[in-house]
């Protein structure tokens, strides 16, 4: 039997949002509504139109466990299991990074690259809870999209979204190393690896840094080593005519930008800030580096092979950033980066948001850049 409690809504709500501002929450009204929604399996909405609703006293205790664990750091997403992502309700656990809203941005514009042409096949690196590959997979209906992560808990979490989504999706998952796993050549590469430093992570957030796995947040010592080695990987699976979108940290765009540049000299090659006005995206398009080396492409070349020119063109790039470094010069940017000319630290947020960046000295854009092992 249930018994009524003779807290409302509204005063549940206002000592749980209390609570959570206290503890030092950013967004403790929201994350309180959220919560409640949850336990009463209603809208949000709902909670305003029901002010006076009495909970039940089992309502009431569960309520106050989610605010407990909220307060304590554990996000929002975790707690409820879910997170509204694009135009998806994806399934979220502690196994996959919670996707943030900077990712959209990484959808759209790969969506408007792709839509522009007849693409065949896509691939989502690093997939964790499959938002990107499933958005992709349902909006490239005529494209076979592949899914790649390291993490087989991660690609459980995945494979279960797309089956609740659409399990009609043209959609693969595939366990392994970035691009190693794929089984054919691919005109998308999609990417949001994992790219904070090993330094960055120090300084998350505990709400990310204690409940998210680093595996899906550290990309290197210094955080831009696995996009470089996925770009190192590229050239050998892109269709002629491909195109790359990675999302990236601010500390981590000039030494991914370099790096496109010397793997891929000749592609048309750009970093797109997010709405915060952050170094987010490279977008590396070789429809010109391809036409060139069509002959290669078609030349029946094992994927998965870097051709050894790559080598030695990015070896150049590395030193051009190192001696940049040393003389304490920023590597040159893309004209009208304003948030390249001042590098910033990724963060994190309370809810399973968007990481957030706090300014760092100019100079750590520098240090470290330049060119994975390529071999
Ligand atoms: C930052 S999370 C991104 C998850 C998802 N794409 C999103 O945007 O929400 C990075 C993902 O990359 C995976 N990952 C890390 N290293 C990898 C590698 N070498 N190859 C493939 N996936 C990897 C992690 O397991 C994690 O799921």
């Amino acid at each position: 039997m249930h018994t009524s409690s003779d807290v409302s809504i509204a005063n549940a709500l206002a000592a749980a949002t209390e609570r959570l501002r206290a503890g030092g929450g950013d967004t403790p009204r929201l994350d309180a509504e959220v919560l409640l929604a949850h336990v009463l399996g209603v809208a949000r909405a709902a909670l305003l139109t029901h002010p006076d609703r009495a909970l039940t006293d089992e309502e009431r205790s569960s309520y106050d466990v989610l605010i407990g664990r909220r307060a304590r750091g554990e996000p929002v997403a975790y707690l409820v299991g879910a997170r509204d992502w694009y135009d998806l309700t994806l399934q979220v656990t502690p196994a996959v990074l919670v996707p943030r809203p900077e990712t959209e941005g990484l959808l759209e514009r790969a969506l408007a690259w792709a839509r522009a042409r007849r693409i065949r096949t896509a691939v989502d690196v690093g997939t964790g809870s499959g938002a990107l590959a499933i958005a992709l997979a349902r909006a490239l209906p005529g494209a076979a999209v592949y899914a790649t992560d390291l993490s087989p808990a991660a690609l459980d979490v995945a494979r279960a979204n797309a089956r609740r989504i659409d399990p009609a999706l043209n959609l693969t998952f595939l366990h392994g190393d970035l691009l190693a796993p794929l089984p054919e050549p691919i005109d998308l590469i999609v990417a949001n690896l994992p790219y904070i430093g090993e330094e960055e992570y120090t300084g998350l957030m505990p709400d990310v840094r204690l409940y998210e796995p680093r595996a899906a947040l550290v990309g290197g010592p210094e955080g831009h080593e696995l996009i470089a080695r996925l770009l190192s990987m590229a050239p050998a699976w892109l269709r002629p005519g491909g195109a790359l979108f990675l999302e990236l940290g601010p500390p981590q765009a000039a030494p991914a930008l370099l790096a496109a540049r010397a793997i891929f000299p000749d592609a048309a090659i750009r970093l797109d800030n997010d709405y915060a006005g952050l170094a987010r995206y490279l977008v590396v398009d070789i429809a010109r580096w391809a036409a060139r080396d069509d002959a290669h492409h078609d030349s029946g070349r094992v994927p998965g092979r870097v051709q050894p020119a790559f080598h030695g063109a990015c070896a150049g790039g590395d030193r051009v950033v190192r001696q940049q470094a040393r003389a304490g010069v920023p590597p040159r940017l893309a004209r009208g980066q304003r948030g390249l000319a001042r590098p910033h630290r990724a963060h994190g947020n309370d809810a399973g948001g968007s990481r957030r960046h706090e300014p760092l000295p100019v100079h750590r854009a520098a240090r470290g850049g330049g060119c994975p092992s390529l071999g």
